[in-house]
């Protein structure tokens, strides 16, 4: 009974979603003008008039003219906008399609017109089998895929001109690129599958699913950006041949390539060509417009590799989430030929040349881009492309072989985070960066400072609480510090502790690690001092050699006030699956008290701290080759009472561009950039922060004024 609700809902939605994916190509060609429409910028592209008459044609081809008694709209344009079915008859060369003035605009407006009418009185009718129900949504999907071309095809016409025009006033589809995650995503690998499986529509080269093995491997969490594009560029890399491979290297050479496709070098930096004008590279952007042979190279010279495609499908599909950009900025070229899958059946009849035709010489990639329309791509998509090409919104997301991938590259992860630091309204940057060993000897000459209280407090809290707390650590218990510079605390806790296994410091900065190390073990030669350099806000376990005993965190002289509140949530968490089963956790916190007494802690009457704070920039010169004016900027240090934290910025005395290698920075005078927050805590904040992570607050010990804390937590 209901068969014929049913029915009809299906057509109402057919014809719904069909005139939903047919305005779209009109309403980009909106606003450009005839002669944006006609022209083709060279051979690979086509002028937005034939996109806007073959997505017509198509259906024409694949469904109307299979009625039997069906008449064509217009016959002579059946061979001006086939593009490339050789079984249904001549074609105009794809090279010549600029050179079509006729039909007009107009005609082709008003064949459009016609296909959409004939088109909504075959779906009222009721699509047929399933065959036809497969083309209809072929002819939607291919609609779309038009749509993308449309975008790239006029942006390479647009960027022809000498005139930089603006195609849009602002970039079609799309929303704003998904901000960076960081750091890779390892996969296990192993039996594994790709492909689409039998429901929904995939095109035909996504099926069958079928099985495949993969070595571990680990994907990056971002795509390649373009300031990571310049250093590459900067290092030579369109001048080395070993890290091209060979036909790459001779594509270079014959093309001239020195950078992407559309960017220019100006005086004051590059520039790109893009869909609303030539606009400055934004240095935190993925890349964009670069062919396989440029991916492929870049990720030599950074000692990478590009993923297989069945990497990025198995990746992309356990764990989305880990990943910023997989679909919505640029398409991702993998490491693999466009080929069949096993047991591949291209569809049959005329749409058999959709795809499997084109299974010789290109390579594949995946994900989607911000030129895409939503809802199109999908995981086992199979975009391809000519290993030369680079019109195409095309970028690079790395993978490695590395199962466990080492400790980044500091040097890199600096420029990064200074260059999107300084190019935030808020201009910010991350504390930890304070610490190379200029700064760690700044920070323990703060130590010292009759203002700086917290250290001397702790240590006095810590020599008073640890008798009791280190009886709880049981036997060969692993002992390990986050941030522990130069180890001075430790050595109360090693004094108290005295059947600890082996001490696992972390840190930041080498030097400072390593010579604590080497104290350690001169002071403590039964201990077992493993240090590890590196962030801990990616903690790994504790290297085997540590035994199996109780694991002890300590974190102690606040460093995780100068967290933001998530991030301490974040690490407390990730610190308790580390340490893992009956861990407990010592956490040093300094607590609120009067704004006097804590603004003289971080402006000290010696300058110490001010010394500390524009190190900063000192080392910003030295490791990036900035041309910061430390001396120009003031050191302040301001109570933050909304947000209960110390705050140091360094203030520019008056306006200056500062610079990092082509890239320019400005500051207005008074203009700040925000260097670290130290929160004060109390003991409902302290409580509620174990809590989120997970832990369970043991005890809090308060020390005598100015009061800092003790708290342990188990997990
Ligand atoms: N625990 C010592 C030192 C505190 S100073 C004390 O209480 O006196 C902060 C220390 O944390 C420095 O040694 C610094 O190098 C380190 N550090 C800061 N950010 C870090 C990070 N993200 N990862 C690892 N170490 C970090
Ligand atoms: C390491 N950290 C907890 C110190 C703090 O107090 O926030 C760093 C510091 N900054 C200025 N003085 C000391």
């Amino acid at each position: 009974m209901n068969l014929p609700l049913r029915l009809a809902e299906i057509v109402e939605q057919d014809v719904e979603r069909y005139r939903r994916h047919r305005a779209s190509l009109p309403q980009l060609a909106a606003n450009l003008s005839v002669e944006d429409l006609a022209g083709q910028a060279m051979p690979d592209a086509s002028p937005g008039k034939w996109h806007l008459g073959h997505t017509s044609w198509f259906f024409e081809a694949m469904i109307l003219g299979k009625a039997p008694d069906y008449v064509a709209v217009d016959e002579r344009l059946q061979a001006l906008l086939n593009s490339y079915y050789e079984a249904l008859g001549q074609r105009v060369a794809r090279s010549q399609r600029g050179l079509m003035t006729r039909p007009s605009l107009d005609e082709v407006m008003a064949y459009r017109k016609e296909i959409d009418r004939r088109m909504e009185a075959r779906l009222l009718a009721g699509l047929g089998d399933q065959e036809e129900r497969y083309l209809f949504e072929l002819g939607l999907n291919h609609e779309q895929q038009h749509q993308e071309l449309f975008l790239m095809d006029l942006l390479n016409l647009m960027a022809r001109s000498p005139l930089d025009p603006e195609a849009y006033e602002t970039e079609p589809r799309g929303g704003p690129a998904e901000n960076p995650k960081g750091g890779w995503i390892q996969c296990e690998g192993g039996l594994t599958s790709i492909g689409a499986g039998d429901d929904g529509f995939a095109f035909d080269n996504e099926r069958p699913r079928h099985r495949v093995w993969l070595e571990p491997f680990s994907l990056a969490a971002d795509l390649v950006t373009n300031q990571e594009w310049i250093a590459f560029i900067e290092d030579g890399g369109y001048r080395r041949p070993e890290v091209w491979l060979s036909d790459g290297w001779a594509q270079v050479k014959a093309e001239g390539w020195t950078a992407p496709l559309y960017w220019r070098e100006e005086p004051e930096g590059w520039s790109a060509m893009t869909l609303t004008g030539r606009r400055p590279i934004n240095p935190a952007m993925p890349v964009r417009h670069v062919s396989f042979y440029e991916a492929d190279a870049y990720a030599r010279w950074a000692g990478r590799r590009l993923p297989t495609e069945a990497e990025w499908e198995c990746a992309a599909q356990l764990e989305p989430a880990r990943f910023s950009n997989l679909g919505n900025e640029v398409w991702q070229w993998t490491a693999s030929a466009y080929l069949p899958y096993p047991a591949f059946a291209a569809t049959p009849g005329t749409a058999a040349e959709y795809n499997g035709k084109f299974m010789a010489n290109q390579m594949v990639l995946r994900g989607g881009a911000f030129a895409t329309p939503e809802g199109h791509a999908r995981p086992s998509y199979r975009n391809f492309y000519y290993p030369h090409q680079r019109w195409m919104f095309a970028g690079v997301r790395l993978a490695t072989d590395k199962a466990l991938v080492d400790a980044p590259d500091t040097h890199e992860a600096f420029r990064q985070e200074m260059i999107e630091g300084l190019s935030r309204r808020d201009k910010a940057l991350a504390p930890k960066w304070f610490y190379d060993a200029e700064g760690s000897r700044l920070f323990e000459e703060i130590t010292q400072l009759p203002e700086y209280y917290p250290t001397r407090q702790e240590a006095a809290l810590l020599r008073r609480v640890t008798p009791e707390w280190a009886g709880w650590f049981g036997p060969d218990a692993v002992l390990v510090e986050l941030g522990s510079g130069a180890s001075e605390k430790t050595r109360i806790v090693l004094d108290a502790a005295q059947d600890l296994a082996a001490y696992v410091p972390i840190d930041i900065s080498a030097t400072a690690l390593n010579e604590a190390a080497e104290r350690i073990r001169a002071d403590y030669p039964n201990l077992t001092v493993l240090p590890v350099v590196g962030d801990f806000e990616h903690l790994s376990p504790p290297p085997v050699e540590a035994g199996q005993g109780r694991r002890i965190g300590f974190f102690p002289g606040s460093t995780i006030g100068n967290l933001t509140p998530e991030a301490a949530v974040s690490l407390l968490k990730s610190a308790r699956q580390v340490l893992g089963e009956g861990s407990l956790f010592v956490l040093g916190v300094d607590l609120a008290k009067a704004p006097e007494l804590l603004v003289a802690a971080y402006d000290d009457a010696q300058g110490v701290t001010a010394a500390f704070n524009r190190n900063l920039l000192v080392r910003a010169n030295r490791e990036l080759g900035m041309d910061f004016a430390p001396d120009a900027f003031e050191h302040v240090a301001v109570w933050n009472a909304e947000r209960s934290r110390m705050e140091m910025h360094l203030r520019a005395a008056r306006p200056m561009t500062v610079h990092l290698g082509k890239l320019a920075f400005r500051f207005a005078e008074g203009e700040t950039i925000h260097t670290e927050s130290s929160r004060k805590f109390d003991r409902a904040s302290i409580e509620a922060l174990a809590q989120a992570a997970g832990w369970r607050l043991e005890a809090f010990e308060i020390s005598d004024s100015p009061s800092v804390a003790l708290a342990l937590l188990s997990s």
